[in-house]
């Protein structure tokens, strides 16, 4: 593990402009900075960046937060290479934390074999323009329509037909021939070492951050009995259900366009490229994992997958297309016209012909289901089953909406009414529920607000507040402000009297004594643990730091920062200062948003709370239940009488 001290040194080393300033072309605007948004394409810019907050928001797409976590979205790092890109950029050594003996043989070993292959690419890279390389592989690849800047792009390379050329210069020039063996680039027979590619087009296969994990190697030209391609063996840093070929030069791309382009072979994905298509991956040749669709999922949420135009093909895949649904991804799938893969298809075609090849005949699953069975005749035990297929691929589908509105297709198209369809599904479910319900349960995507539906409204109202409390805390927290008080005392005849006082206090003093007498909790966890982290900052040191804050947040934590902060900045983007249009500001009134604010939560955390004994078993312990509830009840009707007060 990366130490503590390395991350904090990170941390007040970057600025978060001159990392992005790499990315993306930022103009001075105000106080902040502003770009075109590096994932989409557009021409006003909606992209901003915060010296000051040290902090980014883009408004097309939504994303925003810290230097890392636009090292992450950008560049698709994880955690720690964001932090190692950074400590390279300004040279900040990177310490190490203790780590066991076997951890360290292990990356001891993995770092050794990352070695290798990338000797090995360069090696290989090379001998394409070497005697040999040139008079067979590079013209074999010239023949077949790549040109330079491919070549170049995949970094294609040759491995010489000599037995052992890369044993022995590999050897020489001091890699460990137990290392070797274990990439898998040497086969070691009775003390003798033989290249596995000799005489192979060689294709490196990279991680999604570019790191060559292994290869894939293709004889010249056809013969019948030797297998066409060969691939590295299982090894520490291959694992070929891990990997996607073109994922690393793709994934700018896919998330740009929003779409990943699924290919079966080597050559289909740098033939699109040097098409102009950019945004597709291989899974080469073996079925498509889950483990491959995560990778995928983290750049987008819509696969189009890519049949060669014959039917072997199709049938391999299908189960892809579950799988897929089942990770929460949208799929589509294209058929290639008759004895064409995307290779032979793309070549000679202009990107616009190719464009709308792809648009006109991109089926989603339903569609394209339900066209494999028009093809044969209408028999009606085949339409049953294939109705049946459709539906279990629907019942992968987590989200409630997308599953009805595919219920609705699958039943105009293949005319059967939706009820024989829903119940169809609720079978599946169940059954699919019995045989699953030991595994932990299916994630389901976030609670979308459907219109009628009244708990959802709930929770978002609920969620609105919340924000808006921390909004007031991150924007005004440490304001000093007259609060209107009511003010109990006794008179004379011993009645009690209340009367308004003024009194001045922080807001976020205000905040944390007025949640507090209720002893209510935020009901989101994230905004919960913003809320503690922000209470004990002004406790510690009276003000916030937000660059210095925000780093003690989790990532969605400080998404949820970054939006408050840099939703209140908007406005800059439009050059509105110029034009003396300024949104009303909420400080002039800002006595009154905090308390209407807090009421408001304060009410609707008591009708949670209200609504959860409901649900109590009402005869275990009725009257002290029943007490609580008309306490709440009390309370409700005190808070709503102060708000409309205050109104
Ligand atoms: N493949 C493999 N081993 C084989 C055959 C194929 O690993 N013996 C994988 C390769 O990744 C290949 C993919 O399956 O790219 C698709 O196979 P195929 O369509 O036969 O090859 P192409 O990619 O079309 O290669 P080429 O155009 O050079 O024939
Ligand atoms: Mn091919």
């Amino acid at each position: 593990m990366i130490s503590k001290n390395t991350i904090q040194k990170v941390f007040e080393t970057a600025l978060v402009e001159e990392v992005i300033g790499d990315f993306v072309q930022l103009k001075k605007s105000g106080s902040n900075f502003k770009g075109l948004s590096p994932f989409s394409e557009e021409r006003t810019p909606s992209f901003m960046v915060s010296p000051a907050k040290q902090i980014w928001k883009d408004f097309s797409s939504g994303k925003g937060g810290t230097v890392i976590t636009f090292l992450m979205e950008h560049e698709q790092y994880t955690y720690p290479e964001a932090i190692k890109y950074i400590a390279n950029k300004y040279n900040i050594e990177v310490e190490e934390t203790q780590k066991t003996a076997d951890q360290i043989i292990e990356e001891n070993e993995k770092e050794s074999l990352f070695l290798i292959s990338n000797y090995a690419k360069n090696y290989f890279k090379k001998n394409l323009f070497l005697e040999e390389g040139k008079t067979i592989a590079l013209s074999y690849l010239k023949e077949r329509g790549f040109d330079d800047l491919s070549i170049e792009k995949f970094e294609i390379g040759y491995s010489i037909k000599k037995n052992d050329d890369f044993s022995s210069t590999s050897i020489k020039a001091g890699y460990k021939s137990n290392y070797l063996e274990k990439t898998g680039l040497i086969i070691v027979k009775e003390s003798s070492n033989i290249d596995r590619f000799r005489g192979r087009i060689i294709f490196p296969i990279r991680s999604m951050s570019g790191r060559v994990l292994g290869f894939g190697g293709r004889i010249l030209g056809v013969s019948k009995n030797i297998a066409k391609y060969i691939n590295s063996p299982e090894s520490l840093i291959y694992q070929k259900s891990k990997v996607l070929y073109g994922i690393y030069e793709s994934k700018q791309s896919i998330v740009k366009e929003d779409n990943c382009y699924l290919v079966e072979g080597y050559t289909d994905v740098i033939k699109m490229h040097q098409s102009g298509i950019s945004n597709v991956v291989s899974s080469s040749g073996t079925a498509l994992t889950e483990n491959q669709i995560r990778l995928i999922s983290r750049l987008t949420k819509n696969i189009t997958v890519v049949f060669d135009g014959d039917d072997a093909g199709s049938r391999a895949t299908l189960r892809g297309i579950d799988l897929i649904l089942e990770q929460g991804v949208n799929v589509k799938i294209c058929n290639l016209p008759k004895n064409e893969d995307p290779d032979s298809f793309v070549s000679g075609k202009n990107i616009e012909e190719i464009k709308s090849y792809f648009n006109d005949n991109s089926k989603d699953f339903i569609v394209y289901k339900a066209s494999l069975l028009n093809k044969s005749d209408n028999d009606p035990v085949k339409k049953a089953a294939a109705i049946r297929d459709m539906v279990e691929s629907i019942s992968k589908i987590s989200d409630q909406i997308k599953r009805e509105i595919y219920v609705k297709e699958c039943s105009l198209i293949m005319d059967i009414s939706e009820q024989v369809l829903y119940s169809t599904l609720a079978q599946i479910r169940k059954k699919d529920f019995n045989s699953q319900n030991k595994k932990p349960k299916r994630k389901f995507e976030s609670i979308s607000l459907v219109k009628g539906d009244k708990n959802n409204i709930e929770i978002n109202a609920l969620y609105e507040l919340e924000k808006k409390i921390i909004e007031i805390l991150l924007l005004y927290g440490n304001e000093l402000i007259d609060f209107e008080e009511e003010v109990f005392s006794q008179n004379e005849q011993g009645l009690t009297e209340t009367n308004l006082s003024k009194r001045s206090l922080k807001v976020f003093e205000k905040v944390y004594m007025d949640l507090h007498i209720d002893e209510m909790e935020f009901s989101n966890d994230n905004f919960k643990k913003i809320y503690f982290n922000i209470i004990e900052c002004f406790n510690e040191n009276k003000e916030i730091n937000i660059d210095k804050f925000i780093n003690k947040l989790s990532e969605t934590q400080q998404l949820e920062v970054t939006n408050i902060i840099m939703d209140n900045e908007k406005y800059f983007l439009h050059n509105w200062e110029k034009n003396n249009i300024y949104p009303k500001s909420k400080k002039n009134s800002l006595a009154q948003f905090t308390i209407e604010t807090i009421l408001n939560l304060r009410c609707f955390l008591i009708d949670k709370k209200v609504n959860g004994f409901k649900d109590k078993d009402l005869n275990k312990n009725p009257d002290s239940i029943l007490e609580e509830v008309v306490n709440y009840s009390n309370l409700k009707k005190l808070l709503s009488e102060k708000l409309n007060r205050v109104l």
